[in-house]
Parts: C-alpha cells; sequence; structure tokens
C-alpha cells in the first residue's frame, strides 16, 4: 500500500484502557498520565502527557515501537497483549532511550528475548547501560539511515536523526503506509485519549511548548532532521507524546520548519552581530561596556548593541542572544559573586542553542573581582568559544583601562570576522588570580 493509498482513519470507537488502531494491522499501545505536572524538571505540563508506543503486525511477526514510563507498564502489556502474542514479536524498535520510552523496556525483553532489537549507534551504548548483566542475552542490531527490516509485507526504514533531544535519537518509517514514528521530535505533552489531532482538544500551544522546551537547545539538529524526513510520503506522523498527526502531516513539518528557524522575522543583514549585556553597580562596568562597544563599532562587517539587563525582562534576551553571533556578558564582582540578573541569564540560555557561538566577559569590582572568571566558565560550561580572557578593572577605570576595553571590544569583533587570530582560552588559565 503507498502512503497515497494509506487510509489514516479511526476505525472504531476508542477505549481508553485497550489498543487503538491507527491504520489496520497498526495498533497504538502506549499510556495515558493525565496526572504529570512537570516533565524531566524541564517542563510544566498542565494536562499530563501520553507516552506513545505502537505495534505494527506484518506477515512474519510484529514489531513493537517503543514502550513507556516503568510507572505505566502494566496497561503497555494489557494493551500489547491485546494485539499480539509475545512469541509473535520479531522486532522491538528503540527510537529513544529516555526511561519515559525505555522503563518497560527490560520486562518487554524478557518476556520477548526472540525478538531482534533495532536501535541508533548511541543508543546501543545506553542500552548497555539499562540492560546492564542481560545486555548479552539479547539480538541486538545497530542501524542507522538507509537500514531497514522487514516484517513480511511491511518495511520498517531507519533515520538517524540525532539530539532531537538526546543523542541516540532517531525515527522510523513505515514504507507501505507511510507512517512516520518520531519519538519525542512532533511531541506534545497533551493527554487526551481521543488520541488523534482531528478529534483531541486544541493542542497547539501544548506542541509549541514542547518544541520551545525540548527541542529549542537543538534547532539545527531538528532542521537537519527536517531535511531527512521531508522527502518522505508521509500519511501519518506517530510520535512519541500526544496526539497521533494525520491531518495534514505536511502542515506539522512546515511549523516544525518554522519554529526551529529565526526568531526575528525581519532580516538581520549579512553583518556579524555582537550583543554586549551588562549589569552595573556604580557606573564602571557601564563605562567599560560602552567603551567594548565603540571598540567593537569600528571593524567593518559587525553590528553592536548595547544592553543594560536592570532595564528589561530577560525574556526578550533569550531570543536574542539566540540570534547573534556572538555577546559579551558585564558583571560587578558583588560578595565574591556575578550579580543575580546575568547568573539568571545564564541559567536561561541552557534553553537555546550556543554551541560555538563567541563568547566574553568583563567588569568591574572593588576586592576580589571573582565575578568575570565565573561568567567565563559558565560560557565555557554552554560551549561557547571563548577567543579572549575576560576584561576586569578594580574600581573605576582609568582612561588607560577605557582604551583597553576599546581594544578588547575591537579584538571581539575582529573574532567575528575571522580577522583575529583564533585562540582558545584554557581552562587552567581561568585560575582565580
Ligand atoms: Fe520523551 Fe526524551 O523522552
Amino acid at each position: 500500500m503507498s502512503a497515497a493509498a494509506a487510509s489514516p482513519v479511526c476505525p472504531q470507537p476508542l477505549r481508553p484502557d485497550g489498543p487503538v488502531e491507527i491504520v489496520p494491522g497498526v495498533h497504538w499501545i502506549g499510556a495515558f498520565d493525565p496526572g504529570l505536572r512537570s516533565f524531566d524538571t524541564l517542563m510544566k505540563t498542565a494536562n499530563g502527557t501520553s507516552y506513545n508506543a505502537y505495534a505494527v503486525r506484518g506477515s512474519d511477526g510484529v514489531a513493537v515501537i517503543d514502550t513507556v514510563d516503568a510507572a505505566y507498564a502494566d496497561t503497555f502489556f494489557v494493551r500489547l497483549e491485546a494485539v499480539a502474542g509475545y512469541d509473535e514479536i520479531t522486532r522491538i524498535v528503540l527510537n529513544h532511550l529516555e526511561p519515559d520510552h525505555s522503563g518497560a523496556l527490560p520486562e518487554l525483553l524478557r518476556r520477548a528475548p526472540q525478538a531482534e532489537v533495532h536501535v541508533s549507534p548511541r543508543g546501543l551504548q545506553i542500552l548497555r547501560t539499562i540492560l546492564r548483566d542481560e545486555f548479552g542475552l539479547y539480538r541486538i542490531t545497530p542501524v542507522t539511515t538507509g537500514a531497514t527490516a522487514s516484517l513480511g509485507g511491511r518495511t520498517l526504514r531507519f533515520f538517524t536523526t540525532p539530539n532531537v533531544h538526546w543523542p541516540d535519537t532517531q525515527c522510523t518509517y513505515l514504507e507501505e503506509d507511510g507512517l512516520l514514528f518520531t519519538c519525542d521530535l512532533f511531541g506534545s505533552h497533551y493527554c487526551d485519549e481521543r488520541l488523534f489531532d482531528d478529534r483531541v482538544g486544541d493542542f497547539r500551544f501544548a506542541l509549541e511548548h514542547y518544541f520551545d522546551r525540548l527541542m529549542r537547545p537543538f534547532r539545527s539538529f531538528v532542521v537537519g532532521a527536517l531535511d531527512l524526513l521531508e522527502p518522505l510520503d508521509i500519511a501519518v506522523i506517530a510520535p512519541s507524546h500526544g496526539p497521533i498527526l494525520r491531518t495534514d502531516p505536511r502542515a506539522y513539518l512546515r511549523q516544525y520548519r518554522k519554529l526551529a528557524g529565526p526568531r526575528f522575522s525581519f532580516g538581520g543583514g549579512t553583518d556579524k552581530t555582537l550583543a554586549i549585556l551588562y549589569i552595573s553597580a556604580h557606573g564602571s562596568t557601564a563605562r567599560l561596556a560602552q567603551a567594548i562597544r565603540d571598540g567593537a563599532a569600528e571593524e567593518p562587517g559587525v553590528r553592536v548593541s548595547l544592553f543594560d539587563l536592570e532595564g528589561g525582562d530577560l525574556h526578550p534576551f533569550i531570543d536574542l542572544v539566540e540570534e547573534v553571533d556572538g555577546i559579551a556578558l558585564g558583571t560587578p564582582t558583588i560578595n565574591g559573586d556575578a550579580v543575580r540578573a546575568i547568573w539568571e541569564l545564564l541559567a536561561m540560555l541552557v534553553d537555546i542553542e550556543t554551541k560555538g557561538k563567541l563568547g566574553a566577559a568583563f567588569g568591574s569590582y572593588g576586592w576580589s573581582g571573582e565575578a568575570v572568571r565565573q561568567v567565563e566558565a559558565r560560557l565555557q560550561g554552554l560551549k561557547m568559544r571563548l577567543p579572549e580572557q575576560g576584561l576586569r578593572v578594580k574600581l573605576e577605570p582609568s582612561d588607560a583601562e577605557i582604551e583597553e576595553a576599546r581594544a578588547f571590544g575591537r579584538r571581539l569583533a575582529a573574532h567575528l570576522t575571522g580577522r583575529a587570530v583564533p585562540r582558545e582560552i584554557d581552562l587552567a588559565e581561568l585560575a582565580p588570580r
């Protein structure tokens, strides 16, 4: 059957305790968790979530695609047993091994030890840890993009889609039906036993909130996954959380493309961009920030902007930092520490992709001046590149120190345009001086 010929209708009334047929021979066998209010500590879940798992029947056997959180293993097995015997299971596909999908796996393998397990190479490493002493008991086959597995009349095709949102993530395509099993990708933490996107409540907020909290830090990997999946003839997207997407699946691909794209709808030109964000206690760090801006602005091809974090909510700056090529953070040292707004901003940067951006720190201090080094360590933790050692000035900057700040700005800008000789700071250089 071609994807275009597939009939993605729900041909039976939904039975919350039973399996749900997606297309003939393919069943949802997951679990509902309506009471969940916080997922992974990463995001709130106002009406819970579902853990979607699937069973696919071919003429030669049954494939189980993903499992559920261990707390819901019992209901998963009840639903699985309603559509297949354990001795019929020939394949188990693990698109992602986070506990909400692998929780019932060890017991499933004990019940169907003959099944061949298909997992990404990175997933294999995690699987070894999950199964521990039992790892050697099973037939485990790592798969990468292009590999296939036959169920008899039905073919599973694997696509390696790393970091959406773990290194192990992959997608699995049921060729004959155009069904794409995407695990977390295209998921929503939205629990509704009506299950299909044309039957559940309004879950648009949940789908986009989920993207923001789980996928946004990996948006370049999302784009890579979309490049890989978009050429497929897709009749249904079957994610591992929330509604099954059978109404115009292309619309979800387009929406994901949009969500993974630039935050600002107007063009920013071709200049490199540097944002200087600072807090100042007595005006000295502000003077350094201004001088850094002036110096950086001397470099052709760099657009520099200056923001006092006292003057606004932090959230909009996350969008800004996501889009610029580099940031310089200025903070005084108060009680041996960077100030709270800087730490809050740094904590929020975990929500976006920061790897490879230019980062720098600067600030005035009165006594010990630890803050700049602390900020640098955090920027390194965010996998930014720090080509310049941070700029620290004791109390009010002198004229010479203001000129030093201008030169610092010029060098940062030159690193952005590629006109400077790159130099990465070693962690050893960050020791307190
Ligand atoms: Fe739904 Fe990454 O677990």
